[in-house]
């Protein structure tokens, strides 16, 4: 829920329950003052028709004519006829009843004709009554006259008794509501000045945080806490432009000491290939261009470009163990005998003992392709005959990478074979020295292999 909505609903219930506590309070007191006052009023008319009635018996009394009916008679009407001009005319009524009930006379043409039960109730009572006559609410003030044996009611309608605490009520719902109107624009006018300038720092905080344009600024503007909710933002704003730069230069400065890690790690990696091939007559181009076939062959099996590049290091390392093999052996004009081929498949295990042991990726991948990439797809390679998919797939990979630019190299004790011959060679080896699937991809890049038979010099081995 908005901000302003939150205001006015949270200000609103609290003016209408202030406004409905002191309306209530203020209605309940005036009304009754007011039933208090109109009470007083009722009775004081009321006595002075009693007091009227006994100077009137008094006359009577001392002229010895009580007994006389004309002059009782007198006495009634001259009472009625003072009753009249003491009630307020068509609102108040005086009503004299005798000991049965029946209207004697009445300031108004009719009287007050009471049912059984307010008789019974008002007979031989005095003080405030409250009647019901026809559908009319009445209040009444009833005194006893003795003498004549007279019960007297002044009366007046509750609507009429109650007409001034109406209009005070009236008149403090009208003021009220009045009150309650003006109160809700006011609010609706202060809410408005604290949401916008709010809103708007919202706004600009989401712009700032979606374009990271961190020379935005928020207007500073409404009340004093909003400015400076938006100066701080702003302060905050030029620190996070500063450390975003300084970490963007930070991730610049790493980036290149990565990559420049990345190549003298390469470098090691290629000077530790070369150094077991020092006592052989390979170049240190074919560590180059093994490596290099192996990564073609790894992305063309889709292998992502991390693991391909982790086969791209590890490939120059495949024999090292040749370091461990006797200079006779490696270096033999002729065909090995047995026992000599046996020493010089050890280079394998050699290779795998040297390097087993390091953390690093490189280097345990360089473990792995150091013992198996002598072994066979169809199982009659070594040192451990593995065959198929026993044979890990970087070592299946860079049997064929090593094949082929052995037979491709000059040897002082062979020629170079011509490209052709060394394809048809893979072809003729699918299934039996290469895992299938891996000669095809190595024939159907013929292009790309070429190349790479060309160019590695060129790119030294660090693409
Ligand atoms: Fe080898
Ligand atoms: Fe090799």
């Amino acid at each position: 829920m908005k901000l302003r909505s939150h205001l006015v609903i949270a200000m609103t219930s609290l003016i209408v329950s202030s406004l409905l506590v002191v309306g209530i309070f203020t209605v309940t007191v005036s009304r009754r003052g007011m039933t208090r006052l109109a009470s007083e009023q009722l009775s004081f008319k009321a006595e002075e028709i009693r007091k009227f009635a006994w100077n009137q018996w008094d006359v009577l009394v001392t002229n010895g004519l009580t007994e006389l009916p004309l002059f009782r008679e007198a006495v009634l009407d001259s009472v009625n006829s003072y009753a009249r001009t003491v009630v307020r005319e068509g609102i108040e009524t005086v009503t004299a009843f005798d000991q049965n009930g029946q209207i004697l006379f009445a300031s108004s043409e009719s009287g007050v004709s009471l049912s059984d039960d307010d008789w019974n109730t008002i007979r031989n009572e005095e003080g405030i009554f409250r009647l019901s006559v026809d559908t009319t609410e009445l209040i009444g003030y009833v005194f006893q006259f003795d003498p004549l044996e007279w019960t007297v009611l002044t009366s007046v309608p509750v609507s009429q008794f109650f007409a001034e605490t109406d209009e005070i009520t009236i008149t403090l719902v009208a003021g009220s509501l009045l009150i309650l109107v003006t109160m809700i624009a006011l609010l609706l006018f202060v809410a408005s000045r604290i949401a916008t300038p709010v809103t708007e720092i919202a706004s600009g905080m989401r712009e700032i945080s979606r374009s990271r344009n961190f020379d935005t600024r928020l207007p500073a503007r409404g009340f004093d806490e909003v400015r400076y909710a938006a100066t701080a933002f702003n302060t905050m704003s030029i620190d996070l432009k500063n450390s975003y730069q300084r970490l963007r230069e930070i991730a610049v400065s790493e980036a290149k000491a990565h990559a420049e890690l990345d190549n003298r790690e390469i470098e090691a990696l290629l000077i530790l290939g070369r150094l077991s091939d020092y006592n052989d007559h390979e170049t240190g181009l074919h560590i180059i261009r093994v490596g290099l076939y192996s990564m073609l062959l790894a992305q063309a099996l889709g292998i992502p470009a991390e693991e391909s590049r982790l086969l791209y290091r590890a490939a120059p390392l495949h024999d090292v163990g040749k370091i461990a093999v006797p200079k006779h052996i490696l270096l033999k004009p002729g065909p090995l005998d047995n026992a000599e081929r046996e020493t010089m498949q050890q280079h394998t295990i050699a290779g795998h003992r040297i390097l087993s042991e390091a953390d690093s990726p490189s280097l345990k991948v360089g473990a792995e392709i150091a013992l198996t990439h002598h072994e066979k797809y169809n199982g009659c390679g070594y040192p451990n005959g593995l065959s198929g998919t026993d044979i890990p797939l970087f070592s299946r990979i860079l049997a064929v990478a090593d094949v082929f630019d052995a037979v491709t190299t000059p040897r002082p004790y062979k020629d170079p074979w011509p490209l052709d011959r060394a394809f048809e060679l893979v072809q003729t080896e699918r299934g039996e020295h290469f895992d299938p699937t891996i000669a095809d991809l190595f024939l159907q890049n013929h292009d790309k292999v070429i190349d790479v038979f060309m160019n590695a010099e060129l790119t030294d081995g660090r693409n």
